[in-house]
């Protein structure tokens, strides 16, 4: 007897069918599993036996012969117990008719026919929705992360003997669909720009960050509160649309951080990995080529305290993804790519000890030891930062003379109408910000008059700028008139522009 039903799998964010054959036969019992079957989707075997005698019904005692087709792509991950289960009950005539050809079945199994939940659910959905996949079979946990997809029937249940009872004609409900709305959370941070005294020009230059999707680097003493105004940056961010939600929640799913109780990402990712981070955690990689910190910080911010203390190796393959927005991950005899489509937001202190330049402190480093300090960050790595702020310590009065400061919401009010700005700008040309303009956008949105022109040369011979850094200046200036709500850049917004610029010669 024959059965064949439709399973899924994922490489990268995108999933692919898979077509599970189950064929027996009166040779020597046995179990044989074909087509480029990875170890852990071969221990499907021990797994679907104990699961099938341990839900009561009977495991053949003849030759098994699994097939998953197409035979030449490499099958990773438990996505297809639930689909061999049941194409085994069906082949013996335990499961009467073919109902369970109309469906997907996405799943583990535990050995006593629990369905386990599995990391991926919501690409791989998306993928076979879009392949014209209707109804789908997947274990409950994963209800909550399924709801969000809209247009297709999806059936979230508990055990393989649900599943069976279903495929043999017991009526179950589909999963109802979720609200992304309903599913926000208003304000969920700890922290907001109100509670960091002083530090006007840091906010301002963060704001600018912001508005225009810029990098940022805050160069200060210790205790100044740098640390504290990166985590106050997703306090200010647009909200996440519905479609950027589902591109981080993919991220997430694979990754399997997402919170299967809430099912969807709705705030924006804030990933600060630690300083002995590996590159293949930051970037993505290892044996499953999953996702790294770059790609989980998608559509948010990706915040590296004490930039100087990464690896310079971590550091500089941060330039391709910071150039590229998205990264190209290699496993064995393929690519996997990742969206990291994040905004860096980078901390130090100007040099070993920490107090150089800062005001009323006495810094007790070497010139060479502050030259190598910013030295472990490289030209082209700074080049691609567009605004560096310095940070210095506040005075007492800022910190304990009651002086009230302007609230995050305050501020997200003018961040979101420039945001609104920029999406009428770049409208179908699936650019979302300023800072994502390419060469043809600058030319059209960031002509300055000849006063400018003299301003940009000018900084152009004494910073040394490159080319990137000169384009990079004409975004962030785009920006800075577009909170001033200028139409055209003016040389006040290029010289501000200008000055968040080569702060770390002051170092060298
Ligand atoms: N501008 C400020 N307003 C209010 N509190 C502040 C401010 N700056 C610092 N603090 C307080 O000091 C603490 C330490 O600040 P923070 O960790 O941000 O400093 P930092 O600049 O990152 O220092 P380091 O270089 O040592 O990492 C904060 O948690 C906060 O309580
Ligand atoms: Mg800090």
């Amino acid at each position: 007897m024959l059965a064949a039903l439709k399973s899924y799998a994922l490489d990268g964010l995108i999933g692919y069918q898979v077509d599970v054959e189950i064929d027996i036969n009166n040779g020597l019992p046995g179990y044989e599993l074909v087509g480029l079957a990875s170890t852990a989707t071969k221990e499907s075997k021990e797994r679907v036996r104990s699961a099938i005698k341990n839900s009561g019904y009977m495991y053949p005692a003849k030759r098994i012969i699994v097939n998953l087709a197409p035979a030449d792509t490499k099958k990773d991950g438990p996505f297809f117990d639930t689909a061999i289960a049941i194409g085994l009950l069906a082949a013996t005539g335990q499961i009467e008719g073919k109902l369970y050809k109309d469906y997907v079945f996405i799943g583990e199994l535990s050995l006593d026919g629990k369905l386990r939940p599995i990391d991926g659910i919501m690409p791989l959905i998306i993928s076979a929705m879009q392949d014209g996949h209707k109804k789908f079979i997947i274990p409950a946990e994963n209800a909550t992360e399924a709801s969000f997809i809209t247009g297709i029937e999806v059936y979230a249940l508990s055990s393989l003997r649900d599943v069976v009872d279903m495929m043999s004609g017991v009526i179950y409900e589909p999963v109802a669909a979720s609200d992304y709305a309903s599913a926000r959370v208003n304000h969920p941070y700890t922290v907001d720009f109100a509670d960091v005294k002083g530090q006007t020009v840091a906010k301002r230059a963060l704001e600018i960050a912001v508005a225009g999707g810029h990098n940022a680097l805050m160069i200060g003493p210790p205790g100044a509160g740098k640390t504290m105004l990166a985590k106050c940056v997703p306090t200010i961010m647009p909200d996440m649309t519905f479609e950027e939600a589902i591109e981080v929640t993919k991220v997430h799913s694979i990754a399997g951080i997402l919170d299967s109780n809430i099912g969807i990402v709705t705030t924006r990712p804030f990933r600060s990995p630690h300083h002995t981070t590996t590159v293949p955690a930051l970037v993505g990689g290892g044996l499953k080529a999953r996702p790294g910190e770059v790609s989980l910080a998608n559509h948010g911010v990706l915040f590296l305290d004490e930039m100087p203390e990464y690896t310079r190796h971590a550091l500089e393959t941060l330039r391709q993804p910071l150039e590229d927005r998205k990264v190209c991950v290699s496993r064995v005899m393929r690519t996997v790519e990742y969206p990291a489509n994040f905004m860096l937001i980078a901390s130090m202190n100007p040099c070993p000890c920490g107090n150089y330049g800062a005001k009323d402190q006495i810094c007790r480093c070497t010139p060479q030891q502050i030259h190598n300090y910013i030295g472990k960050l490289s030209g082209p790595l700074m080049d691609r930062i567009d605004l560096q702020i310095e940070v210095d310590n506040i005075s007492y009065d800022d910190l304990r003379g009651g002086h009230t400061a302007e609230s995050s919401a305050k501020i997200k009010e003018r961040v979101d109408r420039v945001r609104a700005l920029e999406r009428e700008r770049f409208k179908g040309l699936g650019i979302r910000t300023n800072a994502e303009m390419g060469p043809r956008e600058i030319a059209k949105y960031c002509a300055i008059d000849k006063d400018g022109e003299r301003l940009l040369e000018k900084a152009f011979q004494k910073l040394g700028l490159s080319a990137r850094g000169t384009t990079r200046i004409l975004k962030v200036a785009r920006t800075i008139a577009d909170i001033e709500g200028c139409e055209n850049i003016q040389p006040a917004h290029l010289a501000e522009a200008i000055q968040y610029r080569g702060v770390d010669r002051k170092y060298h």
